[in-house]
């Protein structure tokens, strides 16, 4: 039995790998894309996902999202994000985890009329069967759709979140970047109800991609392994500069959200947990666990370690079912 599943992506590489997983699962019945800035510009994340739809043959619909925070972005002296530099190949070529455009084939589609918060609505209250929500960049489309209608909570089975850190953090000495980006909207979608899984950096860094895996990729031997392992080893690269040396791996975030829908076993040491979100100061962004003896009530699961091995096998399985070659070239 296949779940629904609508994702929320700021394409991005590693969200590009974790909608090839959707698209080629068994287990997860895509119904939709909802595009969100934060990575990049969302008309950058919109073309992107755009193009990777197309390359696996999908028509799969993509609403387009918000373009900037809730109210984040409207406040002065919000903690700056943290700046990794400047860094090229021996080529010249900028390093980057993200680039502007994935180097796919131009999006021969647009996104849908609706928007994405309107999309969410009106799914939602006309759904005939719960509906499993994976959020993998900025909350900022789901914090608006629940402002404008929260009763479509009852037809959310969970929501699957790449976002958080407790002993890790990325933009910010103590926040992950899709909590930071809107911590507002974060706050909201957090305390709305629904089953929350919150996949945060301290599980998505302990089932890093090795450039081993992204070898044992390319050797599944279809478009999507490959992609995904081209995909992979440009993060690794990038990692490698900005880490000057240090690391030599990349977590694949949100691949890491989306395999656990398909198999939960992949998340380790899940702790049911009341957690705040950040807004000001040092912690703005911040997912604040409360560790007191008689903590306030849980809203959320949080993931504090993965299966590396099963992550990469998972991957190797699910990517290694789609065609050998692009969609679309003879
Ligand atoms: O912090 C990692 C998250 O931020 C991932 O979802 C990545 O795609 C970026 O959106
Ligand atoms: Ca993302």
């Amino acid at each position: 039995m296949s779940t629904k599943v609508i994702m929320d992506v700021d394409t991005g590489s590693d969200d590009a790998v974790a909608i090839m997983c959707a698209l080629l699962s068994p287990d997860i019945d895509l119904v939709a894309c909802c595009s969100v800035w934060g990575n990049l510009p969302v008309e950058n994340t919109t073309e992107n996902t755009l193009r990777v739809l197309q390359a696996l043959g999908s028509d799969l619909p993509v609403y387009k999202g918000c373009g900037d925070a809730m109210v984040k972005n409207l406040c002065k002296n919000r903690v700056p994000q943290y700046d990794p530099g400047v860094f090229y190949d021996e080529n010249g070529k900028q390093l980057k985890g993200h680039y502007d455009y994935l180097d796919l084939p131009a999006a021969k589609r647009g996104p849908e009329a609706m928007d994405a918060p309107s999309f969410y609505v009106d799914y939602l209250n006309h759904a005939t069967e719960p509906v499993t929500l994976v959020p993998v960049g900025p909350l900022t489309n789901l914090g608006f759709a629940l402002t404008m209608d929260p009763g479509i909570v009852k037809n959310i089975k969970e929501i699957v979140i790449m976002g958080g850190g407790e002993n890790l953090a990325n933009i910010s000495n103590c926040a992950e970047a899709n909590i930071w980006h809107d911590p507002e909207a974060a706050h909201i979608v957090i305390n709305c109800g629904a089953k929350v899984t919150l996949v945060p950096l301290d599980s998505t860094h302990a089932a890093s991609t090795t450039p081993e895996d992204c070898e044992a990729l390319d050797r599944v031997g279809t478009f999507a392994s490959r992609y995904a392992a081209t995909l992979s080893r440009e993060r690794i690269a990038a990692q490698h500069a900005f880490t000057g040396g240090r690391v030599n791996s990349t977590a694949v975030h949100d691949a890491l959200a989306l395999c656990a829908v398909i198999d939960p076993s992949v998340l380790q040491d899940v702790r049911h947990v009341h957690c705040e979100i950040g807004f000001y100061d040092f912690n703005d962004g911040a997912t604040i666990i409360d560790h007191r003896c008689i903590p306030d009530e849980p809203n959320c699961y949080f993931a504090y370690s993965a299966d590396r091995e099963k992550l990469a096998a998972m991957m190797r399985e699910i990517l290694g079912r789609g065609a050998k070659d692009i969609a679309g070239r003879d």
